[in-house]
C-alpha cells in the first residue's frame, strides 16, 4: 500500500470510529405497539355476581349416578357428599345459563405427565390438566371479567377471611364438609401438610415454585385453629397481595391422607425422591378436589378423567357440577393442539404460537368452521434471561462462570439488547400487527405499564459492538468471534461461547432462539443451543444450569399482582432465574437490591397511587439495567369448539391464569342437541385410589 493509501485508510478508520460514535444509539422509550383490538370484550361484573356459598333446598346429579351408584349402595346420597354450603355459581352470570349433563372436552397437550405429586414438583403435562384437578384457597382466572374497582382474589377453598385489627393476622375459613374425590374430608390438615411439609420443607419444591418467599418469607406463619379455620401471621400489616398467591399454582393443597404416609418426616423408610415419585402417572383414581379425576392413562396417547362425584360446587338450581362428564388430554404436541382445535378433532386451544396464526385464522374464518377463535390482548411475552448469579448457583464450570461475570456487566447486557432486531424477531414468527417490540419488564398492556418509565435500547449493531468493547471483549484471533480477555480464569483467550437454554416443546421458543443466534453472531458472540423438553427445561432453569435462557413469562409481567414474588429476587428462591447458591445467599447487584426494595414496598402498600409509582420505579430499574432482556410480546386467541356453551366473552388465553381456569370449565356444557358420543367411559365414576380404572 502506498503511503497515500495508508493515510487514507487511517483516515477512514478514524472517520468510521467517529461515525460509530456519532450514530451510537441512545436509550429511548419503546415504540407504541401496533393497534390490535381484542376481538371481544368481557361483560364486567363483581365477584358476588359470579358466585356465593349457600345451602340450597335440593340438589341434583346426573340420573345415572343416582340410579347406578347411589341406589346400588356404592356411593352416599348427593346431599351427604356436598359441603354444608356448597360454592354456588349464579346462573345470571353464566353466558348461556344453567346447563345440562353430558359430553366431553377433548384437550390436546404437548406435555407429558411425570406423576400426580404436584406439591412435590411433578408436572402432569400442563395444558389445563392440573388446573382441572386441583383447587386452591383462592381463585384468579375469572378475574379478567371483574370490574377494576372490585378487583381482588375470588374465594374458593377458603370461603371467607378477615384481617386482625393491626393487619398482621389473617383468619381464613375453609369450606365446611367438602370432600376429596374418594370421599375423605378436606380439612385444615391438608392445608397444613401442604404448608409445613411442602412449602416450608426445604427438601420439597412444589411445581410452580411456592416457597415461604411467595408469602412473605421466613417471618410468615401459618397455623390451623380448628378443622376449618387457619390463621396467617405476616410481618407487614395488611399484605393483601398474598391473597393472589394463595390461588393456582402456589396454594393448591394435595391430599394429605395419601401423601403424608409417603413423606420422609412421617415415614422414616422413605427418601424425598421416593416421596416425590410415589404416585407415577400409571396410578389411577388419584384423589382430587377438582372437577375431574384421572381414570385412564396410556403413555403418549391419552389421559382420561371422569366427573368427581364429591365435587363441592353447584349451580343455583342445585345441579352438582361439573356438567361435562369426562375430559380428555390427548398426548401430542402443542402445535397439534391448534391444528386439532381448528379442525374439530380437538375442542380447545390457547393459540399462542404465532407460527400457527395465519393458517388457524384462515380456517376459522369459514362460517362452517367447527371452532370459534377470538384474539385477546397482548399478554404473551418472551424474555432472554442472562444468568446473573456469581454465587455458585447451579455449579458453573470455568467457562460458565466467566459468562456469568460478563452477564453481570451492564455494558455486556447492553451489547446484547442493542444487537437484537426485535422487529425482525417478531416478524419471523408472524407478519402483521400481532407482535410488538418488547424491551422487558411489565407488558405494554398491563394496568401498571408506564411508557415513560420504560427504557428501550434501540437496535444498533454498531452500538452493540461498542458496548462489547467496553465490556473488554475483542476478537483477538480474527475468527469473527470475540475472545475472553487473557486473564480470565480458566478460559483466557478462548472464544466466548454462550449456551442458550430453551424449551423445545414449542416452535416459538426455537424460532426466537434461531433469531438470537444469528443476531449475536453479527456482533461476534457465539451462541449454542441447549434444547430440552418442558420438564427438564424447567428443572435446569430452576437449578441455575444455564448461561442464558429464553422463557415465556408467567403472570407477573402481565398483572404485577399474580406471582409478585417473581418480579425480583426478594428471597433465596422467589424467582426462577435468579436464586441463592448452596450457601443460601443471593449476591444481588446494586440495582437488584433496589428492585427488591421496590417490590417489597409494593407488596406492603395498600395505597393505589403509591403502588402505581412503585411499579413505575420497578419498570425503570428493570428495563434500564436489563434484568431480563425482553424479546417480543403478542396476543393469543382462544379456540373453543362451537358446541360448547357458557364460554365467557372476551376470555383471554392468559392473564391472571390460563384460559383453562378463566373459562370456569366446571360451568361449561354442551346443549343436548349438540352432544356427541365422545365419552370413553360412559356411566362410570372414578374408582378407589390405586384401582386400575373407573368404577362401573
Ligand atoms: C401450557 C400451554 C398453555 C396452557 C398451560 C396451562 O403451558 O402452553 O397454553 O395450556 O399449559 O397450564
Amino acid at each position: 500500500m502506498t503511503s497515500h493509501g495508508l493515510r487514507a485508510a487511517a483516515l477512514l478508520v478514524g472517520i468510521s470510529a467517529l461515525a460509530a460514535q456519532a450514530f451510537a444509539q441512545e436509550p429511548t422509550t419503546p415504540p407504541d405497539p401496533p393497534k390490535f383490538p381484542a376481538q371481544s370484550q368481557p361483560v364486567f361484573v363483581g365477584i358476588s355476581d359470579i358466585m356465593e356459598y349457600r345451602a340450597l333446598p335440593q340438589y341434583q346429579e346426573p340420573d345415572w349416578v343416582t340410579e347406578k351408584f347411589v341406589k346400588a349402595g356404592k356411593l352416599p346420597p348427593l346431599s351427604e357428599r356436598l359441603p354444608k354450603e356448597p360454592l354456588v355459581f349464579k346462573s345470571g352470570n353464566m353466558p348461556d345459563g344453567v346447563g345440562v349433563y353430558g359430553d366431553v372436552m377433548r384437550h390436546v397437550i404437548g406435555g407429558r405427565p411425570e406423576g400426580w405429586n404436584y406439591i412435590a414438583g411433578q408436572s402432569q403435562g400442563w395444558g389445563g390438566i392440573d388446573i382441572g384437578m386441583m383447587e386452591c384457597l383462592t381463585r384468579l382466572g375469572p378475574l379478567f371479567e371483574v370490574k377494576a374497582d372490585e378487583l381482588k382474589p375470588m374465594p374458593n377453598l377458603a370461603k371467607s377471611w378477615e384481617w386482625s385489627k393491626d393487619g398482621h393476622q389473617l383468619i381464613m375459613h375453609l369450606v365446611e364438609g367438602a370432600k376429596w374425590s374418594d370421599g375423605v374430608p378436606f380439612t385444615s390438615e391438608d392445608v397444613m401438610f401442604y404448608w409445613d411439609d411442602a412449602v416450608v420443607d426445604p427438601n420439597v419444591s412444589p411445581l410452580n415454585g411456592a416457597t415461604p418467599d411467595t408469602f412473605g418469607g421466613k417471618d410468615t406463619k401459618l397455623e390451623a385453629l380448628d378443622k376449618y379455620t387457619i390463621r396467617w401471621t405476616f410481618k407487614d400489616a395488611f399484605p393483601e397481595q398474598f391473597l393472589y398467591q394463595m390461588a393456582y399454582g402456589t396454594f393448591c393443597p394435595g391430599p394429605a391422607h395419601m401423601l403424608k404416609p409417603k413423606h420422609p418426616k412421617y415415614n422414616k423408610d422413605m427418601t424425598y425422591d421416593q416421596f416425590k415419585n410415589a404416585f407415577p402417572p400409571e396410578y389411577m383414581n388419584w384423589p382430587v378436589m377438582g372437577a375431574w379425576v384421572p381414570v385412564e392413562y396410556r403413555p403418549d396417547d391419552i389421559i382420561v378423567l371422569r366427573r368427581n362425584p364429591y365435587y363441592w360446587k353447584v349451580d343455583d338450581k342445585g345441579n352438582q357440577l361439573p356438567y361435562l362428564n369426562e375430559v380428555h388430554y390427548k398426548l401430542s404436541t402443542w402445535a397439534d393442539r391448534d391444528v386439532q382445535a381448528v379442525a374439530g378433532t380437538g375442542d380447545f386451544s390457547n393459540l399462542e404460537q404465532p407460527e400457527n396464526y395465519v393458517e388457524s385464522l384462515k380456517k376459522a374464518a369459514d362460517p362452517n368452521a367447527p371452532a370459534r377463535l377470538a384474539f385477546g390482548a397482548r399478554t404473551i411475552g418472551y424474555t432472554l434471561y442472562p444468568n446473573l448469579s456469581a454465587n455458585g448457583w447451579g455449579s458453573p464450570d470455568k467457562r460458565a462462570e466467566a459468562i456469568r461475570q460478563l452477564n453481570r456487566n451492564l455494558d455486556f447486557r447492553k451489547a446484547i439488547t442493542y444487537a437484537l432486531d426485535r422487529q425482525r424477531l417478531g416478524e419471523a414468527l408472524v407478519k402483521g400487527p400481532f407482535t410488538a417490540i418488547y424491551p422487558g419488564g411489565l407488558y405494554a398492556g398491563s394496568a401498571y405499564y408506564d411508557k415513560a418509565s420504560t427504557v428501550y435500547y434501540p437496535y444498533s449493531v454498531e452500538t452493540a459492538k461498542a458496548e462489547l468493547e467496553k465490556a473488554g471483549l475483542k476478537d483477538t484471533d480474527g475468527n469473527g468471534i470475540v475472545n475472553f480477555p487473557a486473564d480470565t480464569p480458566g478460559v483466557g483467550g478462548q472464544d466466548v461461547q454462550i449456551v442458550l437454554l430453551i424449551n423445545g416443546d414449542y416452535q416459538t421458543d426455537k424460532s426466537l432462539a434461531e433469531g438470537i443466534i444469528a443476531m449475536m453472531e453479527r456482533i461476534g458472540l457465539r451462541v449454542v443451543l441447549d434444547v430440552q423438553n418442558s420438564n427438564t427445561d424447567q428443572a435446569l432453569l430452576q437449578g441455575g444450569k444455564f448461561d442464558w435462557a429464553v422463557w415465556r413469562n408467567s403472570e407477573e409481567l402481565a398483572t404485577a399482582l399474580k406471582f409478585t414474588e417473581r418480579l425480583a429476587p426478594i428471597g433465596p428462591q422467589s424467582t426462577w432465574t435468579r436464586r441463592a447458591g448452596t450457601d443460601g445467599t443471593l449476591d444481588l447487584l446494586p440495582f437488584e437490591e433496589d428492585m427488591v426494595k421496590t417490590v417489597n414496598a409494593f407488596t406492603a402498600s395498600r395505597d393505589s397511587n403509591e403502588r402505581k409509582e412503585l411499579m413505575k420505579k420497578y419498570q425503570k430499574l428493570y428495563t434500564e439495567n436489563l434484568w431480563g432482556i425482553g424479546l417480543t410480546q403478542y396476543p393469543g386467541a382462544l379456540i373453543v369448539n362451537k358446541r360448547f356453551a357458557n364460554i365467557p366473552l372476551g376470555t383471554p388465553i392468559f392473564l391472571f391464569n390460563w384460559a383453562e381456569d378463566s373459562i370456569i370449565r366446571e360451568r361449561v356444557y354442551v346443549p343436548k342437541d349438540k352432544q356427541k358420543d365422545y365419552e370413553l367411559f360412559a356411566e362410570t365414576l372414578p374408582g378407589k385410589p390405586g384401582d386400575k380404572g373407573p368404577m362401573k
